[in-house]
């Protein structure tokens, strides 16, 4: 019997102004996104912004849908906006945010466990790892190297 353990491991940036650039305004396109949000059943509004290897820019928000499970987050409309734009282009890094409608979060949302396996997909499908970069709508800035990190033991297509 072996006792295992997994860490992840991740930059805590206290402020956005302490990104590179490129950082920044990823971030900054997530929040412009945000603000196109249709969310009405739980006004929590999420923006996702994906950057293409070709330096293209790609952002989304979440759309809801009276059939609840019909909701789509910001993260797999930014992926499939990127797709349609640009066919074939990896996407390198993502910028989300998020606002809900009666406080101040200042702890960054981490993305649900069906964005986390598309990202996941995306990551092996392509071989190139997406740069996660999340915010509240205030604190501190995470960055994770990869979004596979954010999924140990997910499931890949490589078991088929
Ligand atoms: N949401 C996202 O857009 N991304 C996530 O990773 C988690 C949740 C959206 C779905 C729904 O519109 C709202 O946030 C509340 O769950």
């Amino acid at each position: 019997m072996h006792q295992r353990s997994h860490t992840i491991s991740y930059l805590s940036v206290p402020r956005p102004e302490e990104l590179s650039k490129a950082d920044r305004e990823l971030l900054a396109a997530a929040t412009t996104a945000l603000q196109n949000s249709y969310s009405p059943y739980s006004n929590f509004k999420v923006g996702a912004a994906a950057m293409l290897e070709d330096g293209t820019v790609v952002a989304a928000a979440n759309t809801e849908n009276a059939a609840y499970p019909m909701c789509i987050c910001a993260e797999p409309n930014a992926m499939a906006a990127a797709a349609a734009l640009r066919p074939g282009m990896p996407v390198v890094a993502m910028a989300v945010t998020v606002k809900a409608p009666n406080r101040v979060l200042d702890t960054p949302a981490s993305p649900c466990g069906s964005c986390r396996q598309i990202l996941s997909e995306h990551e092996g499908r392509f071989g190139h790892d997406i740069r996660l970069i999340l915010r509240g709508e205030a604190g501190p800035v995470y960055v994770f190297e990869r979004a596979g990190h954010l999924l140990p033991f997910g499931f890949s297509g490589e078991l088929l």
